[in-house]
């Protein structure tokens, strides 16, 4: 048996505005991961795909072309030559939870694109990976940015502008989240799309809006590197701020962002495509236990702290 696995991903400033060329910084979430491992079938079983977690099982051939999971599966096989297709069970599971801002989707198909390749005795590059899970991400809605797949296959904090190799961001000082699930789940496609309606309808507009993202993305990239962890906050509550006005934003986040401050958090904000999924809120060690406890209380389903360390560079 072969297992490997891929982390989730926060987007810390930048969503949406990426779409439209603009610079984000996300980070991985290593707390939270998906999992698969593949194993030998019996000669002539062909491939098939289980999802432990939502007890489903696809045998490859039977999948249509647009299932995103047997996607990964065949692109990675024929990136692999394994033609004709091996006789491989694929088990999935993952403790990410989905549509919910946080990469489910690319995490499933970076763990499956990784435990393939080390089945075929093959390891992948990362961009190779990351390449092959935007192709999915495709799927999942029309115009996707690429953050999410390259953040994941990468497994480092990134500066990312469409169709730019990543840059790695050098942290210069520690620094603590809180991640709060809404429990309202917002597919991806929805709010990107609703979006470039907006966007069509009032394009200079919707660009000043971004540009004005623009500007906080790169201040906190230059906050990040030299360590200036406290800049992050009020530039968090201000990319917020901006969110709301491009018109993914929700009550029930808002509400959350704001227990977030008053429980000390030094800056709240949606994270991901919004309308409901995760919030991120900037926490010390210190306060990361009052704020998780603050945004729970105020209707937060799930909370997972997490730290982005520096990388001793
Ligand atoms: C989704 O995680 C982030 C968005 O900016 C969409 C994208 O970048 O493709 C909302």
């Amino acid at each position: 048996m072969t297992t490997a696995s891929a982390s989730g991903k926060v987007i810390l400033f930048g969503e949406h505005a990426v779409v439209y060329g603009r610079p984000a910084i996300a980070v991985p979430v290593t707390e939270l991961r998906a999992r698969a491992a593949v194993t030998d079938a019996p000669p002539g079983a062909g491939c098939a795909i289980v999802a432990a977690d939502l007890n489903r099982r696809l045998p490859l051939a039977d999948a249509p072309p647009e299932d995103p999971l047997a996607l990964i599966v065949r692109l990675t096989l024929a990136e692999l030559d394994t033609a004709p297709e091996p006789d491989w069970t694929i088990t999935l599971r993952s403790d990410i939870p989905i549509a919910s801002g946080l990469g489910s989707g690319a995490a499933v198909s970076t763990a499956i694109v990784r435990a393939l390749a080390e089945h075929a005795g093959r390891p992948l590059a990362p961009g190779v990976v990351s390449a092959l899970v935007y192709e999915t991400e495709r799927l999942h809605h029309g115009t996707p940015s690429g953050i999410d797949n390259t953040v994941i296959a990468y497994e480092q904090p990134v500066r990312f502008v469409r169709g730019q190799p990543p840059q790695r961001l050098r942290v210069g000082a520690d620094f603590w989240l809180v991640i709060a699930d809404t429990g309202v789940a917002s597919p991806t496609k929805l709010a990107v799309g609703d979006v470039r309606r907006a966007w069509q309808a009032d394009p200079a507009h919707y660009e000043a809006l971004f540009d004005r993202i623009s500007h906080i993305t790169e201040a906190a990239r230059q906050a990040i590197e030299t360590g200036q962890v406290t800049e992050l906050g009020p530039l968090m509550d201000e990319n917020q701020r901006l969110l709301a006005a491009i018109g993914v934003s929700s009550p029930l986040l808002e509400r959350l962002c704001v227990a977030a401050r008053q429980a000390g958090a030094g800056g709240a904000k949606l994270s991901g495509a919004g309308r409901g999924g995760n919030l991120i809120a900037l926490v010390t060690q210190h306060t990361a236990e009052g704020v998780a406890a603050a945004l729970r209380a105020a209707g937060a389903i799930r909370v997972v702290v997490t730290g982005t360390t520096t990388d001793g560079e």
